[in-house]
């Protein structure tokens, strides 16, 4: 990777989207055998930086960080010195002074990793880890890598792969983080959602763009899932979670008009009932723990790439 941090998908080229997706693949291949654990990282120090709430990302990152054998500091700010009125810029220089060489930061507003990239208050490495309603690239990366293992035949390309991304796509991070990589690799996607929840601008996006999931559905290799965000809604969006679970929800019925082999994708947490039922959740085609285990394996390859880690040794080498 060239950048020092990665903020966006858009910091990356397709060359080093498949550099993430090959680590992950080799380091997943690796520490799925004999090898629970790497050496790579000993002795390096990694903080989780957390300003929201979150169970898959923040566990999955000092996962992926205890396996490569670093060091791992988990901040947050519920229950911290925020509370008393510290700043973003104040605790990130206090978690460096404590040895931190890398800083995974989840921000509930927009830019906020890229601003303590920018900002020289801090020489760690960062990586977004979901900020506001802008990316969360480490999600898209590891929903990349779970498509990719169904569909081998597009294991380096996916032009020919029509990819759906359902539901509330205004407040939706991983949403902008997929369509960028997804298109990167060539994927067909195309946005299905209420007119409320498409947001503006979206016609310089390089999707398709569709307001009637049944017209859909049967076309589709992977339709991804998405959360309803209540939190981020101050709005009614839609006139209520009946309809909306109606009109856009994967219920029993449209499970049924799955293409053979399609796969259902959800980042997490579920509302289930509202954008997924549990027969959908549930079903053999449903890929979600999936996801979170391909997140383990991701997210080491990317905090080995970006902290230039010794050698991946050989198998059968234990630690
Ligand atoms: N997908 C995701 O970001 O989940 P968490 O909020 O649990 O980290």
């Amino acid at each position: 990777m060239r950048s020092p941090h990665l903020l966006s998908i858009k910091d990356l080229s397709v060359s080093e989207i498949l550099e993430v997706l090959d680590t992950a693949r080799e380091l997943s291949r690796i520490t799925d055998g004999a090898m629970k654990k790497l050496p790579t990282l000993r002795g390096r120090t990694v903080v989780n930086l957390f300003f929201e709430d979150s169970t898959r990302t923040r566990l999955s990152f000092e996962a992926a960080a205890k396996r490569l054998s670093a060091e791992v500091i988990n901040f947050s700010a519920k229950g911290s010195s925020v509370s008393k009125g510290e700043s973003l810029k104040d605790t990130a220089q206090t978690l460096e002074a404590m040895g931190a060489e890398l800083l995974i930061v989840r921000h509930s507003s927009s830019g906020a990793a890229a601003r303590l990239a920018q900002s020289g208050w801090v020489s760690s490495h960062i990586v977004n880890a979901g900020d506001g309603m802008h990316e969360h690239p480490t999600q898209a990366l590891l929903d990349a890598f779970t498509i990719r293992s169904h569909f081998p035949e597009h294991d380096r390309d996916f032009t020919g792969l029509r990819i759906g991304i359902v539901g509330d796509i205004l407040h939706s991070r991983v949403a902008r983080s997929n369509v960028l990589l997804l298109t990167a690799l060539g994927a067909t996607v195309v946005l299905i959602a209420p007119p409320t929840l498409i947001p503006i601008g979206v016609e310089s996006w390089p999707v398709e763009i569709s307001y009637n999931l049944d017209a859909e559905i049967s076309s589709l290799d992977a339709i991804m899932m998405l959360r309803v965000q209540g939190e981020r809604m101050n709005d009614a969006f839609f006139p209520s979670e009946r309809e909306y679970a109606r009109d856009f929800g994967l219920g029993a019925q449209r499970l049924k008009s799955l293409k053979k082999g399609a796969i259902i994708l959800h980042p997490g947490p579920i509302n289930r009932g509202l954008e997924l039922s549990a027969a959908s959740a549930d079903s053999p085609q449903s890929v979600i723990l999936e996801q979170v285990a391909n997140g383990v394996a991701v997210r080491m390859a990317v905090l080995y790439l970006l902290m230039g880690g010794t050698p991946i040794p050989k198998e059968g080498v234990l630690v």
